[in-house]
């Protein structure tokens, strides 16, 4: 690549290099994830699909820095991730909301854990609620919520203090197709307007060219990334998108690099 377009290209919030996995078993070895390289662009919507079991959830972990990878590296914001970073927020598959805590006290707790003062922790987690839209819950304990709501209490926890990165481990998976459709336009919103790097893993195909600027498909575990594909499709996205020639092409493009 010529030196000047090298100096235009923003530097890679997140960069993996080669990065796997093998777990120790007592039997034999497991190979969860064979490799990934790949980098994200500061602000981007990036967006992974990959057959059950291929290694998604191992990988959003390890790019959270909860676990070192067998073998290669993670760089973020330029330097060798070694552990959690108070700028890398990852929301998990299954809402980890703490049953005893109500809905705001939830999103309050990474601002506690932070030092964030409590007038100004209520504050942050009362607007972040409301962002979600779940400002009349703010009181409610997470039983007496739905699946919906407690997904999206736990996408509020993870923005409350201003991530620069967010992962989103299928945050919207078990939900109807109509909640996901309005959970996917608030997120769309948010990303906008926190300029935060999002890195998502999802089941769904549509979804994932929808949100996107590029989508990353895994092989079968021990996974590996076997496609990345730029997003083309101008924004913002509206219902309409839906029915372009193009977003069908690139979901055919999706589908076929899935085997
Ligand atoms: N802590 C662990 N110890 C041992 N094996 C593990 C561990 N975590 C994951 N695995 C194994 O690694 C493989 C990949 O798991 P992972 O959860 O990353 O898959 P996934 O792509 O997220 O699947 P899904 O789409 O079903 O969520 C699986 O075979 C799983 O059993
Ligand atoms: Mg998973």
């Amino acid at each position: 690549m010529p030196e000047a377009l090298v100096h235009k290209m923003p530097e890679a919030i997140l960069v993996a290099e080669n990065v796997q996995m093998t777990f120790a078993a007592p039997d034999s070895p497991l190979e969860a994830l064979a490799e990934a390289t790949f980098s994200l662009q500061p602000n981007a919507f990036v967006s992974i699909i990959g057959p059950s079991g291929c290694g998604k959830s191992t990988l959003l972990r390890i790019l959270a820095g909860l676990v070192p990878p067998t073998s290669g590296r993670v760089l973020f914001a330029g330097r060798p991730l070694a552990e959690p970073q108070r700028e890398i927020a990852m929301v998990f598959q299954h809402p980890a909301l703490m049953p005893w805590r109500t809905a705001l006290r939830n999103v309050m707790l990474p601002l506690e854990v932070l030092g964030e003062g409590h007038g100004e922790a209520e504050r942050r987690a009362g607007d972040m609620l409301s962002l979600v839209g779940l400002s009349e819950f703010a009181q409610a304990l997470p039983r007496d919520l739905s699946g919906g709501m407690a997904q999206r209490v736990a996408l509020a926890r993870g923005l409350v203090h201003n991530p620069d990165l967010l992962l989103l481990d299928e945050p919207f998976g078990a939900l109807d197709a109509l909640t996901r459709e309005r959970l996917n336009a608030e997120l769309i919103e948010i990303w906008q307007k926190r300029r935060v790097t999002v890195l998502m893993v999802t089941h769904n195909i549509q979804e994932a060219v929808y949100l996107s600027d590029r989508v990353l498909t895994m092989s079968p575990r021990p996974g590996r990334i076997v496609l990345d594909l730029p997003i083309d499709l101008p924004r913002p996205r509206t219902q309409e998108t839906l029915y372009l020639p193009r977003f069908t092409a690139l979901t055919r493009i999706l589908r076929d690099s899935l085997g």
